[in-house]
Order: C-alpha cells, then structure tokens, then sequence
C-alpha cells in the first residue's frame, strides 16, 4: 500500500509518500519560520494562509520526487488534530477532495500518534510494548504504548510543555523566533550551574511536568543581570540542563514504573542533542533500549502522517465524506486501527 501524507497542523507544510513495500520514497517540508518570525510566534491566520498557497505544489513536487503519480498512490493521510483549526482544515480539506476526486481511501491521523510512531521510519526500530516520551511545542507527555492505538497517558505537562518553554525563554534571552534550536545552540557557549534554576516536579511522585516556574526562574535571574553574551549563553546552559534534568527523571519514574525496557523519545524537543545524549547515558546505565528517529523526523513533517496512515488505511479504516479536523483531541480517545472508527 502506498499512502500520500499531509501534516499542516501548525507552521510546517509537510508532504510524504510512503510505501509499504519500499519505505519512505520522497518527503518534502516547507517551514513557515520566515513568515512569522516578525512577530515571534505563529500567526495561525498567516500560518492557514500559507498552507494553503504551498500545499498542492508540494504535494506534485514529492508525488514527482517519489517518481509515482496519483493514481498510483493506494490512500491519502492527513492530520486531522490536535493544532490550530484553520491551518488542519487546509491540510483536511485537500486531502479529502482529492481523495474523493481520485477514487482513494483517505483517512485523519492524530498528530501526536505520528510524533509516538516516527522511529518506525528509521532502518531499526523499537518493538511494542515501549514507553514515549513525546516532546514538542504543544504537547509533553509520557505514554505507554501497547500496540497501535492503545496508549496510556502515564503524565503530561501541567503547564507549557518544553518546547514552549524553550521558545518562550530564548525570547527572554533575545534569540529569535523560533526559540528550540536557537537556545541550544547558545547553550554551547554556556556553563550550566552559574545560575542556579530548580528541576521542576523532580521530587514529586507522579509522572507530571511543569516547566511555567522554570522560565520564570530564568526571567527573575536575567532581571539582576546586565544580560551580556556569557550572562546569556551561561543561563541558556542552565535553562536546558534543568528541562533535561527534569524529563530525564521522569523518563527514569516511567520505565520503573511500567517496567518496559524501551524507552522511544519523539518530537521537535526530542532533536535536542543535550537530550539524546543524557537520556544516551541513563539508557546505558539503566539497561534500557533507546530510540529517537532522525532529527529532522522529530519535529513536524509528513512522512510521520503517511506511515501511521499507511497502518490505519490498511487496517480498513477510512473516513466518511465529511471533512473532519479537531483543535483538541485527547491520544486515549484513539483506538486501534479499523476497530470502532468510521470503517466503509
Ligand atoms: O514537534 P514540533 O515540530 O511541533 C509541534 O508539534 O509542536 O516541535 C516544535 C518545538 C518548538 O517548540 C521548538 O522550539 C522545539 O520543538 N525544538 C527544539 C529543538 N528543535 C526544535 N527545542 C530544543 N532543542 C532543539 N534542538
Ligand atoms: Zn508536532
């Protein structure tokens, strides 16, 4: 089965072709950054708009890239939520239209099942059951995942997730839009420990995080300081080395709990090297398998949409003729593909 994937949840036009055959044959993704980086953030109206201009272009240009064409092409994926509304129903809308007017299967794909499900894409990958650290700018969540569909909330954020507390504080720092790559990469200049910043929730029973106090910590610091470039980098080392220490405990509570031996971490934070290399070192302390797909599969792209599509279409499920896209959507509401959805 070869399935078209469409990710434009948020500021990331993504375009994949998928085969379950031969893998992944072409993918393509169109960051929004430029666009928005004049207001610091993602203008959702902008960000839908821009979907919209660059969505079917980049679908032939990774339909040409893939050396296949639509009618060659078994099903089409698209993400159907969680995101910001208008941006999903650009992606929702193509993809059924053009499902509909190919005669194709299509079917909506939770995002963060694409995040749980990218280091399948890689040449080794993790067996079921495992434990999911998900990691990105709207989500922070472990999960324990059973099977395809069967994942268990284990703890989520009670506030903002990391990588929004990444954004946010390199805004603080005076970094650029968008905040991740560009605090880590000040990171590198700094010496964590100058400042001393708490590792939330670190103490707590519970499998919860909460990153909000970290960057307040981090604006308090910077307020006494003349904010020179060491003050910067110094603070930046610090902020990630306290994200980093506090997903990393958790990850340790999780698997303790769980008793799994595979830990799978997803989602653009999961990127950070910082991250990889001390959850790296727990791993082999704790005798864990890891796995972290690609970073360029860790952050948004479609490739994530057209492989959990792929194992959804192929399971039967398909959706009917409405189009359907939600803002909110819990990862326990899933099922299992073909069992209890819309199956024609
Ligand atoms: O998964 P993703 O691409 O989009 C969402 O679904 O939210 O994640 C984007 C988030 C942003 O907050 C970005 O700053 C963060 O991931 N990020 C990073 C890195 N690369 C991306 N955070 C820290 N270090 C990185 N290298
Ligand atoms: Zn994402």
């Amino acid at each position: 089965m070869r399935v078209l994937g469409i990710e434009t949840s948020c500021d990331e036009t993504g375009v994949a072709v998928f085969d379950e055959n031969d893998g992944l044959l072409a993918h393509a993704v169109y960051s929004q950054v430029e666009l928005h980086a004049q207001y610091g953030g993602v203008v959702p109206e902008l960000a839908s708009r821009d979907h919209v201009r660059k969505l079917l272009p980049i679908i032939e240009q990774t339909l040409a890239t893939a050396s296949t064409v639509p009618d060659r092409v078994d099903g089409i994926a698209y993400t159907a939520g969680p995101g910001l509304i208008g941006a999903l129903l650009v992606g929702a809308s193509l993809a059924r239209s053009l499902a509909f007017a190919l005669g194709k299967p299509c079917v909506g794909v939770h995002h963060m099942e694409g995040h749980l499900l990218a280091p399948m894409l890689e040449h080794d990958t993790p067996d079921m059951p495992f434990v999911a650290l998900l990691v990105s700018g709207g989500h922070t969540m472990l999960v324990e995942v059973t099977g395809i569909g069967r994942y268990k909330v284990l703890g989520e954020t009670l506030d903002d997730a990391a990588g929004e507390a990444f954004d946010k504080t390199a805004t603080l720092l005076r970094l650029s839009y968008p905040g991740g790559p560009a605090l880590a990469e000040l990171a590198r200049q700094g010496t964590p420990g100058r400042f001393k910043l708490p590792r939330p929730m670190i103490r707590k029973p519970g499998l919860d995080f909460s990153f909000s106090g970290l960057k307040t910590a981090v604006m308090l610091a910077a307020r006494e300081q003349s904010l020179d470039d060491q003050v910067r980098a110094d603070l930046a080392a610090e902020f990630q080395a306290a994200v980093v220490d506090s997903l990393s405990a958790k990850c340790r509570q999780a698997m303790r709990q769980t008793r799994a031996s595979t830990l799978v971490v997803a989602g653009g934070v999961g990127a950070n090297l910082s991250l990889r290399e001390t959850l790296g070192q727990l791993a082999a302390e704790e005798g864990w398998r890891l796995y972290f797909p690609r970073p360029e599969f860790c952050t948004d792209n479609g490739a994530m949409i057209a492989y959990a599509g792929m194992l959804r279409l192929r399971a039967g499920e398909r959706i009917p003729l409405n189009i359907e896209a939600r803002a909110r959507w819990r990862l326990e509401d899933l099922k299992p593909p073909g069992v209890g959805q819309a199956v024609v």
